[in-house]
């Protein structure tokens, strides 16, 4: 493994004998994956699922990601949800967002596998040919009756519904409707479990125009297959060459399957393995080989950095949710 430890760095965040020799076998590469978790995102401002963070109110971010709990109470998993895509839209894609998708421009055997469903790489220009979301979309929304195929794609509706509108001021307040205090008053913290939030009657939730059934969140949870459409454009991908040179694994903790398994499947047709984490401890599975890279630290500087030979500086930071 190349060390990180007590070595000069670049700017300090990257020891410059590794930064080098990455950078020597990026030029070089011509099949690359970037596999993406949520610390991509993390310096954007959204939480991670994993460790600090991971909790929203009592409960495990991936508990109520399942199939069981939006069956058990749909309001509590739609709060969840809508929160989650209320936070997405109020933040912005970092640099580690425009240079992924300024490098998807500028080598064409580059594919990104994301994991996010924040909507941050779409935003960030991506090219959606070379961006597969595993995991859906905040933004999509589907019918959640299997029988129904009733989907709707791109639907930033904020509340999704007037009922899952996030309070303002705590239940039992008295306020004056007109005063500016409230009108200029901030969202209340619903993920923290001291803020009251209401009981929802499921006639007030997404309803399928369809079937009249609900309607749930677009993203894979756990239990279910990733999206058919996705996965035989991977395979596509993968069938097209007997080499990977590079899979970049960058914020995620490579412990969901099957996402983490395409580092296995990169590594056997002989690609070398760069992470890039905040945290030491979270590498694949199977570790980090010799000829491996580690660069621990933030993922909106250290990516850039790695991708400043081939695509230059990031100077422009557009938002395609600004021309909405
Ligand atoms: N830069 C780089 N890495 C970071 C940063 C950062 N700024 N902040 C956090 N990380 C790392 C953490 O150390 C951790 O390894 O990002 C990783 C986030 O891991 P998880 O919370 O497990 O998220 P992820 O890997 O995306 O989870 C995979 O699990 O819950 C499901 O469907 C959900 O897509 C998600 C999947």
């Amino acid at each position: 493994m190349a060390s990180t430890a007590a070595r000069p760095s670049v700017n300090g965040i990257v020891p410059q004998k590794d930064l080098e020799s990455f950078q020597f076998h990026l030029a070089k590469s011509t099949r690359i994956i970037a596999l993406l978790g949520a610390g991509v995102s993390a310096s954007s401002g959204l939480p991670t699922f994993r460790g600090a963070g991971g909790m929203w109110r009592t409960h495990e971010a991936t508990d109520l990601a399942t199939p069981e709990a939006f069956a058990a109470d749909p309001g509590l998993v739609w709060q969840f949800y809508n929160y989650r895509r209320h936070m997405a839209l109020n933040v912005k894609p970092n640099p580690a967002h425009y240079a992924l998708a300024e490098l998807a421009r500028k080598k064409q055997g580059f594919i990104t596998l994301s994991q996010n469903v924040d909507g941050l790489s779409p935003r960030a220009g991506h090219p959606s040919q070379s961006l597969k979301l595993l995991h859906g979309s905040l933004f999509d929304v589907k019918c959640s009756d299997f029988f129904c195929k009733y989907t709707q794609i791109d639907n930033y509706t904020d509340p999704i519904v007037p009922a899952l509108t996030i309070p303002t001021t705590a239940d039992g307040d008295e306020v004056d409707p007109t005063s500016k205090a409230i009108l200029a008053s901030k969202d209340l913290d619903i993920s923290d479990v001291n803020v009251k939030i209401p009981e929802i009657d499921t006639a007030h939730l997404p309803s399928c125009p369809s079937c009249k059934g609900l309607l749930r969140p677009g993203v894979v949870w756990f239990g279910e297959r990733l999206p058919g459409d996705v996965m035989s454009d991977i395979e596509t991908w993968l069938d097209e060459s007997e080499t990977i040179d590079l899979i970049m694994v960058i914020g995620t903790s490579a412990k969901v399957y099957p996402a983490a398994g395409y580092v296995d499947m990169a590594r056997e047709k002989g690609a070398r393995v760069a992470v890039i984490n905040m945290d030491k401890k979270d590498v694949p599975a199977s570790g980090v080989y010799s000829q491996d890279w580690f660069f621990e630290g933030d993922a909106a500087k250290i990516v850039p950095e790695l991708f400043k030979n081939e695509i230059g500086e990031i100077t422009e930071m557009p938002d395609a949710a600004d021309s909405r």
